[in-house]
């Protein structure tokens, strides 16, 4: 077994499974972000609603994106089935703190991907893994905030909806840097 081989005995490399995987995991937190933009909009809270239905938008471009990559380097990809969406909440916190739980674990899979990359020196594909680590960083960063500030509220949404319609505003797109869409961008 060489190092550098970039095919696999089931025809795959390791990138490129995990990156078909990585397809299911940006639709499915493009869907469960829905869900918590759906639970605030339903409480009268619409600048919550606005963050999450915004945040659902980029994540069905980040599945776009790396649909455009397996399209351009011949990688066989099918569209999922997403997994179990979370649509019960009794809290403002729960559902924040599950965002910052969904962007942990996605960061820890594009280390996983990151690592496969460089197992398999597929230099490509670490080029194109460069902008999701650096957005990960800024998702992270973006939900801890959000969980501090709700933490800090005592209960009082519309202070929270105050630093968010403040603080929180929908990012400009035009990203230049930006990997490719399959089909139209919505946000970058
Ligand atoms: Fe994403
Ligand atoms: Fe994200």
């Amino acid at each position: 077994m060489t190092s550098t081989s970039k095919t696999s005995e089931h025809g795959l490399s390791k990138f490129h499974r995990l990156l078909v995987d990585q397809l299911r995991h940006e639709y499915t937190a493009s869907q469960q972000y829905i869900a918590l933009a759906a639970w605030f909009d339903d409480r009268d809270l619409p600048q919550l609603a606005r963050v999450f239905y915004r945040q659902s938008l980029e994540e069905r471009d980040h599945a776009m994106m790396i649909l455009r990559f397996l399209l351009d380097n011949d990688v066989p990809a099918t569209i999922p089935q997403v997994d179990e969406i979370q649509n019960n909440f009794d809290a403002a916190r729960e559902l924040v703190a599950l965002a910052l739980r969904q962007e942990q674990e996605v960061t820890e899979q594009f280390h996983s991907l990151m690592r496969a990359a460089r197992e398999e020196n597929d230099y490509t594909g670490e080029q194109f893994l460069q902008w999701f680590l650096q957005e990960q960083t800024e998702e992270v960063a973006k939900m801890s905030t959000l969980l501090s500030v709700i933490d800090r509220s005592s209960g009082n949404l519309f202070d929270v909806e105050t630093f968010v319609a403040r603080d929180m505003p929908d990012e400009a797109g035009g990203d230049p840097s930006a990997p490719e869409t399959a089909g139209p961008a919505l946000t970058v």
